[in-house]
């Protein structure tokens, strides 16, 4: 890390030099002024990080030299300092936006411990500064946010497909982004200005899945009051999104690969077949091959989806997205709640990135939002993030819940840590837990963890 430069500014020689030697000593980089112009001068050649003045000077004084800084650079750090008593001054410094002031003579520990502070400070700008460039730029493709190595590749792949036509299976556990994914593969096609249309065989009863893939004509079976078009009909010139690919019936699966090869569907109760113009991506949260030797995916309709393999890596492989991605879900939140966060303090972003995050970008999504909800001050702290966050070493075997804690917290704390400790198992949490896998299940997901 650079050294931060520090800029004194005082009239009398001998305690410029002192104080620099001070700080320089402290590990600092240090320049002197002798008054208000020449620091102006020295400001803008050196861009100091921090600048600390005398505030009584022949001419101009330290008060005025801040207040011209702070109209330049709302930013800037400005430490005064004032001559022993001087109340008035001291009230006035902070007024005008000083970081704080020091009254002679000066107390080195103290000045120390503010420079410390002061330095903290300005790093974290820095390098929130540096996330906001990044996430306005290199750091992201449309709404998929990652700069890490995994997310860059992906990048290049969507880049890939845009110019094709060809069938796409993501891959990647629950909550890692395969939707946004595919949205991201439609828009930066040729088909982007037609339908993106998804169809989710978890959540269609197995009775309604025909209808809602091929569409029926009226009368077609009971209740069929009205005819309706299935969603290749209504992905015409655009994307199909076939969301948990594996959960589809098996008495479907031939027919959905017999359509894709013939390009045309017909209405349940129809007669007439249509053709269709659509490209058909799909997704799952099981290792595909899994899925075929299981036997809930047939392998002839896998190779005809699986022209392009997109793997999206859980979050815990890719740390280094964890505080781009809290960021952008900082700007997100605070605009929709209204308030004045601008970023993640140290401490808990340190914890953000030692967590391990089963439930990947969706879970960090859900923390964040609570984060923003709770702090009222412009940094998140780790008292801002939830328990299960906070106190466990990742190798540590315990689970620790502070006093105060509500039972919902400490249930789910010990949940996502058994689910962790088991390698993201489900039955052998239930196991481990003493409760059936429904109930694992129905709290996982109300945690937005799967
Ligand atoms: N790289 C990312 N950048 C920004 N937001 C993301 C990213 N990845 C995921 N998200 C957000 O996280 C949430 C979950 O993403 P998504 O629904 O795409 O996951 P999924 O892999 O389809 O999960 P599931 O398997 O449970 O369906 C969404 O709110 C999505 O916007
Ligand atoms: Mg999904």
């Amino acid at each position: 890390m650079d050294a931060m430069k520090v800029l004194v500014v005082d009239d009398e020689p001998a305690l410029r030099e002192v104080l620099s030697m001070r700080i320089e000593s402290w590990g600092y980089r240090v320049a002197m002024a002798a008054h208000v112009a020449e620091a102006q001068r020295r400001i803008r050649l050196d861009r100091p990080d921090i600048v600390i003045s005398d505030v009584v000077m022949p001419e101009v004084s330290g008060l005025e030299l801040l207040k011209m800084l702070k109209v330049e650079d709302p930013a800037a750090c400005v430490i005064l300092v004032t001559a022993h008593g001087s109340i008035d001054a001291a009230v006035d410094a902070m007024k005008e936006g000083a970081q704080d002031f020091l009254t002679k003579p000066l107390d080195y520990t103290k000045l120390h411990a503010l420079l410390e502070a002061t330095a903290a400070e300005v790093r974290r700008r820095g390098e929130l500064e540096k996330l906001e460039t990044e996430l306005d730029g290199e750091g992201r493709l449309g709404l998929l946010i990652g700069r890490s190595q995994p997310m860059r590749s992906l990048y290049d792949t969507i880049g890939l497909l845009a110019a094709s036509d060809a069938s796409a299976l993501i891959t990647g556990e629950s909550g890692t982004g395969k939707e946004l994914v595919a949205r991201m593969i439609h828009e930066t096609s040729s088909r982007a200005s037609g339908p993106f249309v998804a169809i989710n065989s978890a959540a269609i009863p197995e009775g309604l899945m025909e209808s809602e893939m091929f569409g029926h004509e009226r009368g077609a079976f009971t209740g069929a009051v009205r005819s309706r078009s299935g969603c290749f009909e209504q992905a015409n010139e655009g994307t199909l999104f076939l969301d948990e690919i594996t959960e589809m019936p098996a008495s479907l699966q031939p027919k959905l690969l017999r359509i894709l090869e013939d390009g045309r569907v017909r209405r349940l109760g129809g007669s007439r077949e249509t053709a269709f113009d659509v490209r058909v991506l799909a997704a799952t949260n099981r290792p595909p091959a899994n899925a075929v030797a299981d036997g809930v995916l047939r392998e002839d309709l896998f190779y005809r989806l699986n022209v392009f393999e997109l793997h999206v890596p859980p979050l815990r492989e890719r740390a280094e997205d964890i505080h781009l991605l809290a960021q952008y879900f900082v700007r997100e939140f605070r605009a929709k709640h209204d308030a004045k966060i601008a970023g993640i303090r140290d401490e808990a972003r340190e914890l953000l990135e030692s967590y391990s995050w089963p439930g990947n970008v969706r879970e960090l999504r859900n923390v964040m939002e609570r984060a923003v909800i709770l702090a009222r001050s412009e940094w998140i702290e780790p008292t801002h993030l939830p328990p299960f966050l906070r106190g466990d070493g990742p190798k540590s075997t315990a689970v620790t819940v502070p006093l105060g804690t509500s039972a919902a917290e400490a249930e789910k704390a010990l949940i996502l840590r058994t689910f962790e400790h088991v390698g993201y198992n489900k039955s052998e949490t239930a196991r481990r837990l003493g409760v059936d896998v429904k109930t694992v299940r129905s709290k996982l997901r109300s945690y937005g963890v799967s």
